[in-house]
Formats: C-alpha cells, sequence, structure tokens
C-alpha cells in the first residue's frame, strides 16, 4: 500500500461492511473500519443458510438473480477468505431438504418445486419415505418433502471471524464508533470518533444496519426481529442430520441447520414489535415445530437463545447507493446479509470507486 491511494473509512463492522473492507482493501484502498462491537448484530444471530431457491418463494421473486449470483460467488469468496484468513468459514454443500409437515403445507412445496423447475435450479419432489432415506431422523408423520441439493451453507460466526482476521492482520479495524459525519460544502470528507477526532477520509461508506450515524441521510430500514436458537449435541451422541431441514408447520415455517461441530441452529422468527429481548412465545413456538419435523431435538441441549434485528428495506431488496460525492451507504440486506454478502461487497466496492455517480440516485 502507498501513501497515494485513495483513502475509505466504512462505518460498521457487521457481515456487509467487514466483507465491503476486505474487498477495498484487496482493491488497493487505505482502508478503515469503525465499530466498537464488529460482528454483533444481525451477522451473530444468523443461520448462515445460503439458500436462493428455498429464500425466493418465501420472500420477493426479484430477490432470486441476486441471490442466485451471491450463491455462485461462495466457493471462490469462502476459499479465498480461508486462505488469506488461515480460518475456516463452515461453508458446507451438504444441500437442503424442505418438508411439510401436514396436508395443508403440500401446495406450498408444490409451489416451491414449480417455481425451482421454472427458475432452473435442481429441486427433487421426495415422498416422506425418500426424504426419511436421505434424513432417518425426521418425523415419520410428513406430508411430503423436496430436496434443494444446491441450498448450501456458511457458519456466520466463523465467516466474520475470518474476516476480522484478514482486518486485523491489516491493521485496518478501528474498535470505536463513529458519532458524526464531517462535511465540507455538500460533501462528505471524513468521520468523527466520539471525542471529537476527525478522520478524514475521500469515500465514507456507511454499513450501519439498524443503526445509525447522527447527521447521516434518512434510513427507511426498519428493524425485523428474529429469534433464533443453538441446541447441542450431549457428547457421544450421533449427528441427528447432515443437510439443513427447512419446514413448513401448518403454514409457519422453521429451519434446522446442523453444524460440523455438533450444534443445530433453528430459526426464526420474525417480528417487527420493537422489541430486542428474545421471545418466549418465539421460542415455545421454533422448538414446537422443530420438534415436529425432527422429534430427536428434545435429546439435545439448549445452550443459547438469541435475538437481533435484521436490516429490513421498504422493498425488502438490498439498497446500496451514493449520497454525495464521499458518501456511499449499503444496507436493507434483511433475511439475506450473509448469502447476499460477496455480492454486497463486490457492488458496494464498485459504487464506491465509481465516483463519477456523484448525483445521488
Ligand atoms: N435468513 C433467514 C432468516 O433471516 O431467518
Amino acid at each position: 500500500m502507498h501513501g497515494s491511494a485513495p483513502s475509505v473509512a466504512v462505518v460498521g463492522a457487521g457481515v456487509i461492511g467487514l466483507s465491503t473492507a476486505r474487498e477495498l482493501h484487496r482493491r488497493g484502498w487505505r482502508v478503515q473500519v469503525y465499530d466498537e462491537k464488529p460482528a454483533s448484530g444481525a451477522s451473530h444471530a444468523a443461520a448462515g443458510m445460503l439458500a436462493p431457491a428455498a429464500e425466493t418463494v418465501w420472500d420477493q421473486h426479484a430477490l432470486y438473480p441476486m441471490l442466485s449470483e451471491s450463491a455462485s460467488l461462495y466457493p471462490e469468496f469462502a476459499a479465498t477468505l480461508e486462505q488469506e484468513s488461515g480460518r475456516r468459514v463452515g461453508y458446507l454443500e451438504t444441500g437442503t431438504v424442505v418438508v411439510g409437515a401436514e396436508a395443508g403445507d403440500r401446495a406450498e412445496l408444490d409451489e416451491l418445486a414449480a417455481l425451482q423447475q421454472q427458475l432452473g435450479h435442481p429441486a427433487e419432489r421426495l415422498t416422506p419415505s425418500a426424504a426419511r432415506h436421505l434424513e432417518p431422523a425426521l418425523a415419520p408423520q410428513l406430508a411430503g418433502a423436496v430436496h434443494l441439493p444446491q441450498d448450501h451453507q456458511v457458519n456466520p460466526r466463523r465467516l466474520t471471524a475470518a474476516l476480522l482476521q484478514v482486518l486485523e492482520d491489516a491493521r485496518i479495524l478501528v474498535r470505536e464508533n463513529v458519532t458524526g459525519l464531517q462535511t465540507v460544502g455538500g460533501r462528505t470528507t471524513g468521520v468523527r470518533l466520539a471525542g471529537g477526532e476527525v478522520r478524514p477520509a475521500d469515500q465514507v461508506v456507511l454499513c450501519t444496519g439498524t443503526a445509525s450515524v447522527p447527521g447521516s441521510p434518512p434510513s427507511q430500514v426498519r428493524p425485523v426481529y428474529g429469534d433464533i436458537l443453538r441446541l447441542r449435541l450431549p457428547a457421544g451422541r450421533p449427528r441427528l442430520i447432515e443437510r439443513i431441514i427447512r419446514g413448513l408447520v401448518r403454514g409457519r415455517s422453521v429451519y434446522i441447520v446442523p453444524r460440523e461441530d455438533e450444534e443445530l441452529v433453528v430459526g426464526a422468527t420474525s417480528r417487527e414489535d420493537g422489541d430486542p429481548q428474545p421471545s418466549t412465545e418465539g421460542v415455545l413456538r421454533l422448538l414446537t415445530d422443530a420438534r415436529r419435523l425432527l422429534p430427536g431435538i428434545v435429546d439435545t441441549q439448549l445452550v443459547e437463545v438469541t435475538a437481533r434485528a435484521r436490516p429490513g428495506s421498504p422493498d425488502d431488496l438490498p439498497v446500496i447507493q451514493r449520497h454525495d460525492p464521499g458518501l456511499v451507504s449499503a444496507n436493507g440486506f434483511f433475511r439475506h446479509g450473509v448469502l447476499l454478502t460477496p455480492w454486497g461487497a463486490r457492488e458496494t466496492a464498485n459504487l464506491v470507486e465509481n465516483t463519477s455517480d456523484q448525483e445521488g440516485n
């Protein structure tokens, strides 16, 4: 890195801020990332399903091209990050089985399978017994299933640890919050820290999720809280499942993600009640629905209950935009921040480098 390289201040060290910082660092920018508590927001809670297929049916179809492209970038993203950081990120291509619990849940499975065929994404309809052949711990009484072999997973906590390692090795992580923006003649020229110190930067990138920096442009992001559980198999117990199980139980969705290290992640509720604490009703609902699909989960230890806010935009699509010649924001990644990480980092870095687009959009 030489002194004449342009400088960028990335505000917020969730998965999008961290990966954008790493991307700009790789492109030769002088980077500083600011966050008092890196990787402690939505990315700390996330299950890490890389599920363009399964997420599309339960969300907006406009998302699919972004989700699908980002999923295709993942193998290389994970491999290069592992190489740079010396840490594993838990990228697994073991696939996903979507199951319907009751007869009434079959219609949504039909819709899922039809949509996947239309999108050219492999999806195999399975009878309940074929699903149990793949995953013998599934409940005996199920209405049907779809196998999505291309819906994979990464471990978000390992992913952010690897990104932090890269940034810490490069000495570009500042464990302080930004308290304001410095502007000169309508152009953002740096960030202000709590003690009043100003750190100049050619470009500032806001990746603050549901938080905001005083004086920054108004954000339309809303907090969509999710409760999520971490379960652990007692020592010596055989693994319950190899693939991600997503399910519908009387129309309610639940997922169970098996990690390499015997952890099972069960999620997630979706609440817009403004309450950052875990919901008792939500936890009860997740455990009840997960047990309906996988009775053996009652024999696990409940090791963690977490609630965090997903940053949802008005149309639930990510918003990467330029606000002034020195200011860009990347936000609204909603349920898809982990899946959209390689795509989001690339697109945000491209916009940071595109300083000719200075009128905003
Ligand atoms: N990406 C899954 C969720 O937000 O629950």
